[in-house]
């Protein structure tokens, strides 16, 4: 037995060292440049459409809304018009916005609604049911940044989509996989026989059709917002909340506002780096993670280093204790964002780090506990040939939401509300605990970690970057940037490079599985890091605009993800 540990042990750090190397040396680490402009999405039929787009003479913002709904079609596991997530915009003047169309609470939620009478959780309730999705905002957020932006007409913007629906297209190896993995869960919560991922064995090259989907979509064509809001979309939805024991209204659908906000930004290194404000944590938590560590040489230091590690590590275990403690909806709870932000009480925290020692999350503010996000959530980045680029992460939460289709039109609904603390002290699957800033309440955004960023150098657009992963979101968009401002990697191998993540509790260092080199993980180890292996950390798409001015990409290896360009 012993022997067995032993060999598997050399064995996996030849292979995880050979990995690291052939990584290093192959074309996961080449970028895609093109001359003008750059899509990067999560599916390859996806980015063409973004193209497309930009190509019949629509800006960034009309690519966007047509990769949004396409990602709805070819990308159904965070795809969506029936979830929400955040948008950032900064235009080729250098004009910045940002829009919020999170999901919301439904005027019938109640801070108790997943406890039973005995006052506990009721385990699946917030995450597969009816009742687990909060107020799609997708279809509404589309709808204002085209209404503000758009130059291309709202009909055209949809008819990739409607077309993808309607005569299908083939799934890859992966999609095959993931529908087979599902299947279960769907049959279970569409007794109707609503769910269009049918019983059938997938393999890739299938045909996968969605005429229902096709239908809903040409209804939000014909009438914009209300397609979905108002009239037969919205009256589906709301029978389908009656299948289970869901309870959004027709007024809560009337009612939902996508919100632009402003966007928050810090000076890192002489670089601007702008992102999403609350409700989502991710902005606030990733600016104050780069003033944290900006004060360590990790030039010199190096990519993965022990010391470059341990700063980051630590850096990001104050500022994931910081996030629990008060972030939540700015609408309902006050946020210190630029206390948060501030690099003089980051730095100080990290002005007494043992470089010998690892130090414990429960010494750190041990009574206020993180929310959980799922991990399965997309993002997309949009440059166009003016100089216009979008960032957006949209997400259902978990992987095809809360599994339950809307009856008669063919869309998955989010499981959003399971991203509010459900009980305050209670732990959820990932072993974390909510608090009051972010418990329900009617009307409320759930707390998000979606960070939708852009880096600016000298006053001109420099990055665009962002990713699915849940909490993991911020700490690999982190490591995006770092890669490429204190490690100069190019944009495709920031985004290949294996990554690592700790997020304050559970107090762990989770990593890939070729992340961190074995010697190092073994000398963390001796002081005093839990090391734990894990499966891949998010999914970023990057683009770098060169000092030329062309656009160079990075698309996650990690899944199908895409760059197309001209
Ligand atoms: N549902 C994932 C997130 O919003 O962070």
């Amino acid at each position: 037995m012993h022997k067995f540990i032993t060999y598997s042990l050399i064995a996996s750090v030849f292979i995880a060292s050979c990995t690291t190397k052939q990584r290093l040396n192959s074309s996961v680490e080449q970028p895609s440049t093109f001359n003008k402009a750059a899509v990067v999405t999560a599916h390859p039929l996806a980015s063409e459409i973004g193209v497309k787009i930009l190509k019949q003479g629509g800006n960034a913002i009309d690519a966007a809304v047509a990769v949004q709904f396409a990602l709805a079609v070819v990308y159904p596991n965070a795809g969506n018009i029936g979830g929400g997530g955040f948008m950032l915009y900064r235009d080729h003047n250098g004009e910045l916005d940002a829009l919020d169309f999170r999901e919301k609470a439904p005027l019938k939620a109640t801070r108790d609604m997943y406890l039973d009478a005995q006052g506990n959780v009721v385990p699946e309730l917030s995450l597969y049911s009816q009742l687990a999705s909060g107020i799609p905002g997708s279809v509404a957020g589309m709808w204002e940044a085209h209404k503000k932006y758009g130059k291309l007409q709202w009909k055209d913007l949809l008819l990739p989509a409607i077309q993808l629906a309607r005569k299908g297209f083939k799934i890859s190896q992966r999609q095959a996989n993931e529908f087979e993995s599902h299947k279960d869960r769907f049959v279970r919560l569409n007794p109707s026989g609503a769910a269009i991922i049918k019983t059938t064995s997938w393999k890739s090259g299938d045909l996968f059709l969605q005429e229902e989907l096709a239908k809903t979509l040409e209804r939000i064509a014909d009438e914009g917002r209300d397609g979905f809001y108002k009239g037969k979309t919205a009256d589906l939805l709301v029978a389908e909340m009656s299948q289970g024991k869901g309870i959004i209204t027709h007024q809560d659908l009337l009612e939902y506002q996508a919100i632009w906000r402003s966007p928050i930004h810090t000076n890192y290194r002489g670089y601007k780096v702008i992102s999403m404000p609350p409700p989502s944590s991710g902005g606030t938590s990733l600016l104050a993670l780069l003033k944290s560590v900006e004060q360590f040489p990790l030039q010199r230091w190096g990519f993965q280093t022990d010391s470059t590690i341990r700063v980051m590590v630590e850096a990001e275990r104050y500022v994931y204790a910081n996030r629990a403690k008060y972030l939540g909806d700015p609408d309902f709870v006050k946020v210190p964002i630029q206390h948060l932000i501030d690099s003089s009480s980051n730095a100080s925290k990290l002005h007494a780090f043992n470089f010998h020692k690892a130090a414990l999350s429960k010494e750190i503010n041990a009574d206020i506990i993180p929310g959980y996000e799922s991990e399965q959530t997309t993002h997309f980045n949009i440059v166009d040939a003016q100089g216009n680029a979008v960032s957006i992460t949209t997400t259902l939460n978990d992987s095809y939401g809360s599994g339950v289709f809307v009856a008669g039109a063919g869309f998955l609904l989010n499981n959003e509300m399971d991203d509010f603390s459900v009980k305050a002290g209670v732990p959820n699957m990932y072993g974390l605990t909510g608090e009051k800033a972010n418990e329900i309440q009617p009307g409320k955004r759930m707390l998000s970690s979606m960070t939708p960023t852009i880096v600016e150098k000298n006053g001109k657009l420099f990055m665009v970057v962002g990713t699915p992963g849940g909490s993991t979101i911020i700490t690999s968009v982190f490591q995006t940037i770092l890669n490429v401002i204190d490690f100069r990697k190019n944009a495709q191998a920031a985004v290949s490079l294996p990554r690592f993540h700790h997020q304050w509790l559970p107090d762990h260092v989770d990593v890939e599985h070729n992340a961190i080199d074995a010697n190092l993980r073994n000398q963390l180890a001796k002081d005093g890091y839990t090391i734990n292996q894990r499966g891949a950390i998010g999914r970023v798409e990057n683009i770098v605009v060169l000092p030329d001015g062309k656009l160079q990409t990075g698309a996650d290896p990690r899944g199908d993800d895409t760059a197309k360009g001209y």
